[in-house]
């Protein structure tokens, strides 16, 4: 399949996603978010596709954030559909139940590490930077970034991100869990698919359930997040994969999951 801006390929079951402008450092326009929905919505539905790793063209930018080109002239109403539509593509990127990975292989700034944050993995190489610059541009993270990065590295740290502009080192974002590896550049995707495959030995219901469990659940109040935890588990007992699982297992085998 084809998109404007992306390349697409698969291979081993896992879908490969490249933001693929890199004279301009792969940036998000409005022209990218509509191929990046379209490429997710194929991805949702292809049972060929197991996995995804999601990464950008080019040795220096995973992407460098919105098109700063189109953010110039933006109304008050425009800005907010223009932050809800990001939003909307990255919420079906998180919500996906499938893995997805990002590859983070440079600058990861703006959009750029918000789509990241909304990957379920990151991995990135040494030379990635990775930042809310918006204010130094006097607006506001509009794709998930002020909600997102709390999230993932607590308040402290990610107000201090937010609020300086500055990005962050490879080893700090690693430092501080925002990504949860660092190796070179030429292992990059070589590693975010290993990480892709060992999760794809698993049972791939438990692995949709535990995406959804985990996604859902950050989402409400501790003791409802325990009863959706337990809902999801029980889903996975009335599954073929857990007779495999667990015959496999008391049969010293390897287990063969159907994924049902
Ligand atoms: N939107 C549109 N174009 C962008 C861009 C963005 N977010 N980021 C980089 N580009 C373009 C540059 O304008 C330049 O285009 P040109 O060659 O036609 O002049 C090209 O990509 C290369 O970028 P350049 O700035 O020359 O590279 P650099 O190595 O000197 O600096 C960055 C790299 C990432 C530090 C710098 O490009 C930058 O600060 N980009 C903006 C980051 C940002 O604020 N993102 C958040 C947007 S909300």
């Amino acid at each position: 399949m084809a998109y404007v801006n992306l390349l697409y390929e698969i291979a081993d079951s896992i879908a490969q996603v490249t933001l693929n402008r890199p004279e301009k450092l792969n940036p998000l326009d409005g022209d990218t978010i509509e191929a990046l929905t379209a490429c997710f919505t194929d991805i949702a539905a292809d049972n060929a596709v197991k996995a995804v790793v999601i990464t950008g063209a080019g040795p220096k930018a995973f992407v460098a954030g919105a098109d700063i080109n189109r953010l110039t002239q933006l109304s008050a109403l425009e800005g907010r559909a223009w932050g809800l539509r990001g939003q909307q593509v990255f919420s079906q990127i998180e919500n996906l139940p499938k893995p997805v990975i990002a590859a983070i292989n440079g600058y990861a700034l703006g959009g750029g590490l918000e789509l990241a944050m909304a990957c379920h993995i990151r991995v990135a190489s040494p030379n990635a930077k990775l930042g809310q610059p918006e204010v130094k541009l006097g607006i506001v993270p509009g794709y998930g970034g002020t909600q997102r990065l709390p999230r993932l590295v607590g308040k402290g740290r990610a107000l201090e991100m937010i609020l300086t502009g500055d990005p962050i080192s490879a080893d700090e974002a690693h430092r501080i869990g925002l990504v949860n590896r660092v190796v070179p550049q030429e292992q990059l995707l070589a590693e975010a698919r290993a990480i892709a495959a060992k999760i794809l030995e698993n049972g791939p219901v438990a692995v949709a359930l535990c995406l959804d469990a985990v996604n859902r659940g950050l989402e409400m109040p501790l003791g409802e997040a325990l009863g959706w935890e337990a809902a999801q588990f029980g889903l996975s007992c009335a599954t073929e994969d857990i007779r495999e699982g667990t015959q496999a297992f008391l049969e010293k085998r390897k287990a063969r999951f159907q994924g049902r």
